[in-house]
């Protein structure tokens, strides 16, 4: 058998090193484009200023902006809008006039339906096969077999618009981790 020239198998430092780096190069450059939304990702939204959250849009598309908000909705309210990725999300009127530091999403638990506020029973109740959620959205009748989802429902200080910010914290009521974030 012929034996291989050692200079054909080991090919020089100098030309190895430059292969290593065009290697280097070639995999950092997309990995570091593919690593930047990743990184945006864990940065807790709401916390760099205008960065985070999603301002709440009325049935018209239009910003909500809570003084004016509450001027047409009274104690006690649960009204629609557009909340985080397009979620139909309930901005709720206290009983003292004040806007809630929450807003509760729509989307029942169970197979997905928008659930209606019931007025005149104070309740959430599923049209699709009648599961119930109390005033805050916690479930007390199934099928579904859990609370809606909560968002924070913030005013922005500069415009007084509504700002939607995920909710990641324990759920108040039911004292448990959140199940959806
Ligand atoms: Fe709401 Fe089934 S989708 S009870």
């Amino acid at each position: 058998m012929a034996s291989i020239p050692a200079d054909d198998r080991v090919p020089d430092m100098g030309k190895r090193e430059l292969m290593n780096l065009l290697l280097l190069g070639a995999l950092s450059l997309p990995s570091a484009g593919m690593l930047l939304p990743y990184a945006s990702f864990f940065v807790p939204p709401g916390s760099g200023g205008s960065g985070g959250g999603t301002i709440a849009k009325d049935a018209l598309g239009n910003d909500v902006v809570a003084d004016v908000w509450l001027k047409n909705h009274g104690p006690g309210d649960r009204t629609l809008t557009q909340g985080l990725k397009g979620d139909p999300t309930y901005l709720v009127v206290e009983n003292d006039k004040t806007l809630a530091t929450y807003g509760i999403n729509a989307v029942c638990t169970h197979l997905g339906c928008v659930v209606p506020w019931n007025t005149a029973e104070k309740k959430f109740i599923c049209p699709c096969h009648g599961s119930q959620y109390n005033n805050q959205g916690r479930v007390v009748r199934g099928p579904a077999p859990l609370s809606l989802a909560l968002v924070h429902a913030d005013v922005n200080v500069d415009d007084g618009k509504i700002l939607f910010v995920p909710w990641v914290e324990t759920d108040f009521r039911t004292g448990e981790a959140p199940w959806w974030a």
